[in-house]
């Protein structure tokens, strides 16, 4: 593809870049509320601040996450995950500064409910006010007229999820947001929340060697509904996961990440992996697992890895348990 007067050839990195994006289409594509099309393979965005041990920090030192950003795009991922609590804000700051005027192809999904009272606690609000101004905070930091997915960050297991769903149905009639999703969901949550309104996304903890949301996954696939499935890899605590694939991923001589994920991609069809990562070699490691086909016996394999696990400890939770709406209030 030499133009006339020119000596330089694109050929090569159109066919280079045809490859990349045929790799992540490899790992398949889901329709979020039968309409959205995005691939399966995603990225979060968390690891673009510094994590630590009080939850969500300023931005991680020595990263440009404009620059990672941009190769998430160009690898041809187009779900990134966010929320407004990571930062607070400067998460969703980071995304728009990096991509915006977003390509057609880009989708954005964000949390809110949660904001941090003090370091390493969380407090979530369930009140109209609330869920109204979050949803207006991240469309203005993420410069969006529209938030592709809405997620509540946390379902409260003593708050009624019919008020806090009608808040966001009536946000979605608006046109604030397109789709609403819910984070660590149970399946009866899911089920009393779909009577009020369309449910089209669930992200909760789920990892080949933490399947404890099986029946929540079961959920989704039976009903259509997006699994995003956050911590795939375990958020960095590699031993369980090493369990279960390090078999598998050293005959094959490949990552005992790559393996995590395809086994995930692989689990079902509404699965969506939201690994998160700051060095360029993981992201493209991570893209690199949709080519990875797993055999039935390798399958077999992981699967009574998995079986001899000792089972999972309780992690203390960092959120707060809902404070009650003041007296005379209406959570909608
Ligand atoms: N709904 C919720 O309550 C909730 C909670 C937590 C997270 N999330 C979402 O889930 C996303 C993923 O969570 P997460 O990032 O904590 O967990 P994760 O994706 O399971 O793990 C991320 C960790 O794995 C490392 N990593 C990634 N790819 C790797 C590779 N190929 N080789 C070696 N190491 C690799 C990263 O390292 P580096 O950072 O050093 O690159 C990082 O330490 C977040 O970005 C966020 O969007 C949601």
């Amino acid at each position: 593809m030499t133009s006339k007067g020119s000596t330089f050839n694109l050929t090569p990195l159109i066919r280079c870049l045809k490859v990349i994006m045929n790799v992540i289409e490899q790992g398949g594509r889901f329709r979020i509320g039968g309409e959205l099309e995005v691939h399966r393979l995603a990225y979060g965005a968390l690891h673009l601040l510094d994590v630590g041990p009080d939850a969500f920090g300023p931005p991680a030192p020595n990263v440009d996450p404009s620059a990672i950003l941009r190769r998430v795009v160009e690898l041809g991922i187009d779900l990134i995950d966010t929320a407004d609590v990571y930062g607070p804000g400067t998460n969703e700051l980071q995304i728009s500064k990096a991509l915006h005027p977003y390509p057609d192809r880009v989708t954005i999904s964000t949390k809110g409910c949660l904001t941090r009272s003090r370091p390493g606690e969380l407090t979530p609000h369930y009140d109209r006010g609330h869920i109204r101004s979050a949803v207006e905070g991240s469309l203005r930091r993420l410069k969006l007229e529209q938030i592709a997915v809405w997620t509540l960050h946390h379902v409260d297991p003593t708050t009624p999820i019919e008020d806090v769903v009608g808040t966001l149905a009536d946000l979605r009639h608006e046109g604030k947001l397109r789709h609403i999703g819910l984070s660590k969901a149970s399946t009866d949550q899911l089920a009393r929340a779909r009577a009020i309104a369309p449910i089209s996304m669930v992200q909760n903890r789920y990892n080949v060697a933490d399947r404890r949301d099986d029946a929540v996954l079961n959920y989704c696939e039976q009903h259509g509904i997006g699994f995003m499935a956050f911590f795939p890899l375990a958020s960095g605590r590699f031993d369980r996961l090493r369990a279960c694939v390090g078999d598998v991923a050293a005959q094959r001589g490949v990552s005992i990440q790559q393996i995590a994920l395809a086994w995930l991609l692989q689990r079902s069809p509404v699965l969506i992996p939201i690994p998160g990562t700051r060095h360029f070699a993981e992201l493209e490691d991570n893209v690199a697992a949709c080519a990875i086909q797993l055999g039935v016996d390798e399958v077999a394999q992981i699967n009574a890895r998995y079986g001899d696990l000792p089972p999972i400890a309780a992690d203390p939770s960092p959120i707060k348990p809902a404070e009650p709406p003041p007296t005379g209030a209406s959570a909608r």
